[in-house]
């Protein structure tokens, strides 16, 4: 492994997995298994193991984008993964791609985009999220994704470029729809994520003023399967109501 590469230590103890995200360094990493000192992952690969002070064994592996999913710090609701599939999904996202997105909260799905295009620019309007995005995606290994603070009802009127796909994860979406043809290459997809139908209907009425191609509304639903000696059946667990995904086509 080579200095400063991101890591995942993976250990397991009284039978549930305990995880960390640290990166390979010149220094000492304490959990409460004990002190690993970081340098002994220069002699090592992915999949090796390195034990604490305490004897405790942990796995090395390379975090992935589900693993900053886990241990990003919170400001907002983040889009899930499932809805997050569906976007990367219908949009078809690839690595010559330009997005922009708004609003940035944790900057979960500005990560999972930046992780597959070719640069991603997101928007948020409270200083003290963005701050937060921008540590989330910097422990993430991302230079691809720019973090800007501004309201984006005023920061679109002002965009002098055009992008691929449009993101928008805010309570006032339906007032950007608007803009997007100066905003959008041809071609390029808008993707609107909200909790509740009255949004999504004022965004569909807005989309309908324009000549989009492609328009559709979904909802994803995720059901987790359960297996034990009694039988098997969807879990009784579940992730409930997310929000609907708007995805149009310019
Ligand atoms: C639900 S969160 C977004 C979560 C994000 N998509 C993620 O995956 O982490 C909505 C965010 O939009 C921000 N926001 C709301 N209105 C905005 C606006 N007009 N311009 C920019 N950001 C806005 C809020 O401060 C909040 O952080």
């Amino acid at each position: 492994m080579k200095l400063g590469e991101i890591v995942l230590l993976k250990t397991s103890h009284k039978g549930k997995i305990r995880e960390f995200i640290t990166s390979v360094s010149d220094e000492k990493f304490h959990s409460d298994f004990g002190m690993i000192e970081m340098s002994e992952l220069l002699e090592k690969n992915e999949g090796d193991t390195v034990e604490s002070h305490m004897g405790q064994t942990f796995v090395i592996q390379l975090p992935r984008m589900p693993d900053f999913f886990r241990h990003a710090k919170r400001t907002g609701t983040p889009i899930m993964p499932k809805d997050i599939g569906m976007i990367l999904g219908y949009t078809g996202l690839n690595k010559n791609d330009t997005v922009l997105d708004a609003g940035t909260g944790s900057g979960i799905l500005a990560m999972y985009l930046g992780s597959i295009a070719k640069r991603v620019l997101s928007f948020e309007v409270r200083d003290d999220f963005a701050e937060v995005a921008r540590e989330n995606i910097r422990r993430a290994g991302l230079d691809n994704v720019e973090v800007r603070c501004g309201n984006i009802v005023d920061e679109v009127k002002e965009l002098d470029e055009k992008f691929d796909i449009v993101t928008l994860d805010t309570i006032d979406s339906a007032t950007i729809v608007p803009y997007i043809p100066s905003i959008l290459n041809p071609g390029g997809f808008l993707v609107t994520y909200s909790p509740f139908l009255e949004q999504t209907a004022q965004i569909r009425k807005a989309i309908a003023e324009i000549d989009f191609f492609e328009v559709r509304t979904i909802e994803c639903i995720e059901r987790a399967m359960s297996f034990s000696d009694r039988g098997t059946r969807p879990s009784t667990s579940r992730v409930g109501h997310t929000g609907y995904i708007t995805i149009a086509r310019l």
